[in-house]
């Protein structure tokens, strides 16, 4: 792989572009403009020899795994659903921190038969129903998913809980926790190799930044 590129790294749009630039300017690292006044999705930063691409969420894994990024951040619901082939992941950076919960209406009563299940975390949601010895139909969604159990389309979902006020607001309960969540730093394999110094030095930058940041 060329090394004379940039090195790249993927972050998302939201919470953990937010809470993640003050720990990359600590690393020395800061956006050269601001990201939410531009359409522009590859950025230059104060170093050369760094670049930041913003992706959605979900696409951080895919892009570190196949080495388009060196690096990323991403929530642990999005690795543990995308699987960790190809992609190391050296450091809780304990921000966007939340819990992935099994919700159900207010009350319901208890699912004899096959459990339905709305999530868009279906990978997660299988591998924990089964780990359960519970039979679930999982359903797809990509948002909203409070709504399914609302309108009949589910019995349960699967989501990411942080006040707990979404659930409330429409009349469900957290019913079991699946995972604690907080983003990580994630390293494709070969780029760990290749460009080992560089990456072990932003890495140890970065646990320092989060050291400094639990106050
Ligand atoms: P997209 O907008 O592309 O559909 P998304 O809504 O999952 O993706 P964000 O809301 O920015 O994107 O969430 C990014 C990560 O932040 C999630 O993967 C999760 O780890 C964490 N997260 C999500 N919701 C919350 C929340 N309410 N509080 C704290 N952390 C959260
Ligand atoms: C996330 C998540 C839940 C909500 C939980 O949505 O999908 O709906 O946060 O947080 P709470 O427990 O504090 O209410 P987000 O705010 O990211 O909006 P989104 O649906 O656009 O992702």
């Amino acid at each position: 792989m060329a090394t004379d590129r940039p090195l790249t790294i993927a972050l998302s749009k939201g919470r953990i572009l937010k809470d993640t630039l003050p720990l990359l300017a600590q690393a020395g690292i800061r956006m050269l403009e601001d990201p939410d006044k531009s359409r522009k999705l590859i950025f230059e930063t104060s170093r050369d020899d760094v670049r930041i691409v913003i992706l959605r969420a979900t696409d951080v894994p895919p892009y570190v795994q196949y080495g388009a990024a060196d690096i990323g951040v991403a929530g642990k619901d999005v690795l543990m659903e995308h699987g960790a082939a190809g992609i190391f992941e050296p450091l809780d950076l304990e921000i966007a921190r939340c819990k992935l919960m099994v919700a159900a209406l207010r009350d319901a009563p208890p699912v004899s038969g096959r459990l339905r299940v709305a999530t868009k975390f279906v990978n997660i949601a299988r591998q924990y129903f089964a780990s359960q010895g519970r039979q679930a139909d999982v359903i797809k969604l990509y948002g909203a998913m409070e709504l399914a159990p609302i309108v009949g389309l589910a019995d349960r979902i699967v989501d990411i809980v942080d006040t707990g006020n979404t659930l409330r607001a429409n009349g469900l309960e957290p019913t079991e926790m699946i995972a604690e969540v907080s983003s990580r730093l994630i390293v494709n394999q070969a780029s760990m190799k290749t460009r080992h110094a560089d990456i072990q030095a932003i890495t140890d930058q970065l646990a320092a930044a989060v050291v400094a940041q639990r106050g």
